[in-house]
C-alpha cells in the first residue's frame, strides 16, 4: 500500500497517522511518498520524509503516488511551530533556514517583514566578509524582531514568568527578550549564538561577533533612509570597533532628540 502526502513538511501527527494506517491494515510494510506543490521543492520534502521515517524499519519512501493523506499541522509548522514537525526533522528545519520567509510574514507586519529581510541580508554579507557562518547570520537577522508586533500586555505576561528582571527596562526593548522565549518555545531553537545576538540586539550590549553583526545590521540596513556608507565600511573592517562607534552615535542621537541618557 502506498500513502502520499504533501509533507511540507511531515508533522509528528502525520507520522503517527502513518503508523496507525500500517497497524490497522495489518501491513508488514507501508510505502510512503510525497506529491503536489509546496513551499519546499519535492526533492527536499522527500529528503525530510526519509529522515523522519528512518527509525521505522517497515516504512519506505517511494516515488509512486498512492492514496492521499490529509495534511495535519503542516501550515502551523511552516509558520514557526517547528515543535509540531516529525521529531527527526526539527533540527533540520532550523539548520537549513526553511520557511523563514513564511514565518516572518505570519508574525510581522509587511514593513517589519521587509526590514527583517534587509537586516538578514546585511548580516549575511558581514558574516561573509568576516568568514563567519552566513546561514546562522541570515537566520538571526530574519528572526530578530519576530515578537515586535506583540502588545505590551503580551510581552509583560511572558517576561513576568520567563525573564522578570527585564520588566524594569523600557517596553520598546522587550521584543528582544520575548523573541528568545518564542524561538525556544515554538521553533525549538536553542542555539546560544543566535539567541544571544537577538537578546542583545536593541541595547547593543552583546559581546560576540554575531551580537555585533546583528546590532550593526539592524542599524545600517538600506531601508533606514540615511547614509550609512561610513558605518558599513567600519563594520567591514572591524566589527568590535564599528559596533562601539554606532552605539556611541545612537546614544548621542537619543540624547539630542529626547534629552535622556540611555
Ligand atoms: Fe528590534
Ligand atoms: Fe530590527
Amino acid at each position: 500500500m502506498i500513502v502520499s502526502g504533501i509533507f511540507d513538511p511531515i508533522s509528528q501527527k502525520e507520522l503517527q497517522e502513518l503508523l496507525q494506517i500500517r497497524r490497522k491494515n495489518h501491513l508488514r510494510d507501508l510505502e510512503v511518498s510525497v506529491y503536489g506543490e509546496g513551499v519546499l521543492d519535492i526533492a527536499e520534502r522527500r529528503r525530510l520524509l526519509v529522515l523522519a521515517l528512518k527509525p521505522y524499519r517497515h516504512m519506505h519512501v517511494v516515488d509512486e503516488e498512492g492514496e492521499h493523506l490529509e495534511s495535519i499541522d503542516e501550515e502551523k509548522i511552516r509558520q514557526g511551530e517547528f515543535r509540531l514537525a516529525a521529531k527527526g526533522i526539527r533540527k533540520e528545519l532550523i539548520e537549513k533556514n526553511h520557511y523563514l520567509d513564511v514565518i516572518v510574514d505570519a508574525m510581522c507586519k509587511p514593513s517589519r517583514a521587509a526590514h527583517s529581510r534587509r537586516v538578514a541580508q546585511v548580516c549575511r554579507e558581514l558574516a561573509h566578509v568576516h568568514h563567519l557562518d552566513e546561514a546562522k547570520a541570515y537566520r538571526m537577522g530574519m528572526l530578530h524582531d519576530i515578537t515586535k508586533k506583540w502588545s505590551d500586555e503580551e510581552g509583560e505576561k511572558v517576561l513576568k514568568i520567563h525573564d522578570p528582571k527585564q520588566l524594569s527596562v523600557s517596553p520598546k526593548v522587550w521584543h528582544s527578550f520575548t523573541a528568545v522565549y518564542w524561538l525556544k518555545e515554538n521553533m525549538g531553537l536553542h542555539d546560544p549564538t543566535v539567541l544571544n545576538a537577538i537578546y542583545h540586539h536593541t541595547i547593543g550590549d552583546g559581546r560576540s561577533l554575531y551580537d555585533h553583526i546583528l546590532y550593526i545590521a539592524d542599524k545600517i540596513e538600506p531601508g533606514r533612509g540615511y547614509d550609512v556608507s561610513r558605518q558599513r565600511k567600519a563594520a567591514e573592517e572591524n566589527l568590535v570597533r564599528a559596533a562601539a562607534m554606532i552605539l556611541a552615535e545612537s546614544k548621542a542621537y537619543i540624547f539630542e532628540k529626547e534629552g535622556i541618557h540611555v
